[in-house]
């Protein structure tokens, strides 16, 4: 899946003879699994038709600040278009656009847009050999740059003007690319790796019998998807669920015993950076396994049960660079509870749910949590899906590790 996924494209086009390769870029974006809005010069609809655009975009083109040749003509609102946009791609950028750009002036639609857009913004140059070797247009490059913009260089090769050299606008593809490697380089945990347990665990009584719970592992799951959107590599080391996940920078390691759990988080852990244990591991196990199915000879059964080794609290220990966060489910007296956990498992950040709230927990889609770092700061939130929480977690842990 790209990283341009479900992003809000908006595409600058300006009057170059490069525009025509604008109807594969938009088709680009599209597959991309983008959606894409155009905003265009006027002079630019000399070089590709709007009804090309709209109609492979499948949205309005805008070109001027109002439709004047509509009866009802409709402010085309700049600072909407503007707020719209994850992403503000211009292509083809000319050597004119860039020098407004760079002094700000705002005489069309898309420069208006550019100036009230906060999102990243790409610009793809292209003109003739001379012009891009210019030394203004080298200032308007950097003036760009150094205002946060990212530039797409121009490759070289034939231009209209039959001459040959640098100008030539970077083709649709590597603009794409261009854009995805950016964004993906640029993830505040790339590079990272991040260790995650989720859902329960299963306990053996005999071969067809277990101790079991009922967590669903969706939490886990959603904490290792938002770590991977945010670029980390991810470990998911899962009991058994029903969930499922396919992402290249996760990899799933199912198991079904709390030893088991405890044996591949040991196997990794030395080499995370983070460690987020979500897992409502089973802290009891049958003391023996019965190698046959017990037979209901009697009225009761007694299981001797053991401890199984706690997982969250052998990583505490054990811990040197790792960012280490644990879950606590409590009843009563929760915010306490999950201080002292905090606290006796040495963790950097604990997330409380309290089974008195409701809609929190294991089994359902949503949950409402509250965190608490080792600098005893506490923060609640609201009720909200698990994917939030599953953010809103990531969103603290990357805010610490880089504080
Ligand atoms: N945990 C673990 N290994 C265990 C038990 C728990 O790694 N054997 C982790 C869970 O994944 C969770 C945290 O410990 O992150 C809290 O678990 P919880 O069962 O709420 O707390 P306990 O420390 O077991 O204390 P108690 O059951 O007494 O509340």
């Amino acid at each position: 899946m790209s990283i341009l996924s479900g992003k809000n494209i908006l595409l600058g086009i300006t009057a170059g003879i490069a525009a025509y390769k604008t109807a594969s870029l938009v088709r680009l974006f599209i597959k991309a699994g983008a959606q894409v809005k155009v905003v265009m010069t006027p002079n630019s609809k000399d070089f590709i038709t709007p009804l090309t655009l709209s109609t492979l975009s499948k949205n309005p083109v805008f070109s001027s600040f109002t439709n004047e040749e509509d009866d009802n003509a409709m402010w085309n609102n700049h600072v909407e278009l503007g707020l719209w946009a994850d992403l503000f791609v211009i292509a083809p950028a000319t050597a004119n656009t860039m020098s407004k750009m760079s002094n700000g002036n705002s005489d069309n639609l898309l420069l208006a847009t550019y100036l009230s857009a906060k999102c990243p913004v790409y610009f793809a140059p292209a003109m003739d050999l001379d012009m891009y070797k210019h030394e203004s247009t080298k200032v308007s490059f950097e003036t760009l740059q150094s205002f946060g913009n990212v530039m797409i260089p121009a490759t070289s090769g034939e231009l209209a003007s039959g001459l040959v050299g640098e100008g030539r606008m970077a083709e649709p593809e590597d603009i794409v690319t261009f854009i995805e490697n950016d964004i993906l380089d640029k993830l505040p945990l790339k590079g990272k790796k991040v260790l995650i347990t989720a859902g329960p665990t299963y306990e053996a009584i005999d071969p067809v019998r277990f101790i079991g719970n009922h967590s669903s592992g969706k939490m886990g799951f959603e904490i290792a998807k938002a770590s991977a959107n945010l670029g980390a590599e991810v470990i998911l080391i899962t009991g058994p669920t029903h969930q499922n996940v396919t992402h290249s920078l996760i990899n799933i390691i199912a198991v079904t015993s709390a030893e088991e759990m405890y044996q591949h988080v040991h196997n990794y852990f030395d080499n995370v950076d983070v460690a987020i244990l979500s897992a409502a591991v089973a802290d009891f196990k049958p003391k023996e396994v019965a190698l046959q199915k017990i037979k209901k000879k009697s009225d009761t059964l007694n299981i001797e049960l053991e401890r199984t080794k706690d997982i969250l609290a052998s990583l505490g220990a054990s811990k040197k660079h790792q960012f280490l966060v644990g879950f606590a489910l409590e009843t009563n007296n929760e915010l306490e509870n999950a201080k002292q956990k905090l606290k006796k498992k040495n963790l950097n950040l604990i997330v409380l749910n309290s089974l008195q709230d409701k809609g929190a927990g294991f089994k359902g889609d949503t949950n409402k949590v509250t965190f608490i770092d080792n600098k005893n700061t506490v923060t609640e939130f609201q009720l909200k899906s698990k994917a939030e929480v599953a953010e809103d977690l990531l969103n603290e842990i990357v805010k610490q590790i880089h504080a």
